[in-house]
């Protein structure tokens, strides 16, 4: 089977870590590059956070291209969490001695989708800045890109949606807080996108079990060490263990799509300051709704198990 050709555009953080470890290590994809961001810390962070993550697992390989540092029109907020002083869980892996590709993010972004036509898959898992900005310097890419996989939004179709809200208002998810603006871009670019929220991907079901600690507690590989050091972490803020791997969503998605189920519908991206800044509103009305608002996939419910299985998998092979 061919491989499915993806770019994973992240902000690591710990999440995004896993997600680089888990597509990289997938017989079922091709990592054509690593794309960082402004985010969860500031992008001199996520990048050398990315290629700390490349060395740990061999693949120095893919090229990380270093993009936007802050978001399109806003400051950089704060985050309400924390990945720890290193943004990785206080991993601390040593700095790496690859360098960045020499290529700006979005123009790799551009460039790589070119190169591709029709069949490049951008992973989303961070704010949606370099994908937007690469969409507004270069429209012709829209028609090439094969599907936009993104850790992005709430959508209130369960209670995790709202009760797990990563942005720092009520009800708006990380990733389209920090830079809406790009979202709205994103979301309203005609692209196919598939919208992994809140709701899917900080499922209390996303959970290990004693089994999976002792298997990862037995692997000598790096990668396994990493991991039960991230749980370790968020367990002891009080998390549960999905905190670790709400990213990864997006690779076992574009790994085997049938693990998540979803939903069509229209979305509005909410870019006015004050209460609701960030919030993905989904018209769900069964009267009418407002047609202009762009239609995407949006994650209802997943298959929690085989999502561990295969990431546990991965991370011990
Ligand atoms: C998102 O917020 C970030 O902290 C995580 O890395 C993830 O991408 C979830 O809202
Ligand atoms: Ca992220």
């Amino acid at each position: 089977m061919d491989k499915k050709k993806i770019i994973l555009d992240c902000d690591p953080g710990m999440d995004d870590s896993m997600a680089i470890i888990m597509a990289c290590k997938s017989d079922a994809l091709e990592v054509k590059a690593i794309t960082t961001v402004s985010g969860n810390y500031s992008v001199d962070v996520t990048s050398k956070n990315a290629l700390k993550v490349l060395e740990l697992i061999g693949r120095t390989d893919i090229p990380v291209g270093k993009g936007m540092p802050e978001p399109m029109v806003r400051k950089s907020p704060k985050d309400p969490f924390t990945h720890g002083t290193d943004g990785q869980a206080e991993n601390h892996l040593p700095d790496p001695a690859t360098p960045l590709c020499g290529r700006h993010a979005v123009e790799l972004i551009i460039d790589t989708v070119k190169a591709n036509p029709g069949e490049v898959y951008i992973l989303c898992t961070g704010p949606m800045s370099n994908v937007a900005m690469a969409m507004k310097k270069a429209p012709e890419i829209k028609s090439m890109i094969a599907g936009i996989y993104a850790i992005s939004g709430a959508f209130g179709l369960n209670r995790y949606a709202y009760a797990n809200a990563t942005g720092d208002t009520p009800q708006s998810e990380w990733n389209v807080y920090v830079d809406p603006e790009a979202a709205d871009i994103v979301y309203n670019s005609g692209v196919k996108l598939v919208a992994l929220g809140l709701d899917v991907a900080t499922h209390f079901d996303v959970n290990l079990t004693d089994g999976d600690i002792h298997m990862l507690e037995q692997s000598d590989k790096p990668e396994a060490k990493f991991f039960l050091q991230a749980i370790r972490f968020v367990n002891q803020r009080g998390f549960e263990a999905y905190c670790a791997v709400i990213d990864c969503m997006a690779v076992g998605y574009a790994i085997d799509p049938e693990l998540v189920t979803t939903i069509t519908g229209r979305v509005g991206i909410e870019t006015k300051d004050g209460l609701t800044l960030g919030m993905t509103v989904l018209d769900s009305r069964h009267h009418f709704v407002w047609e202009t608002l762009p239609e995407v996939e949006i994650g209802e419910s997943a298959d929690y198990e085989g999502f561990l299985k295969l990431l546990m998998k991965l991370v011990l092979a």
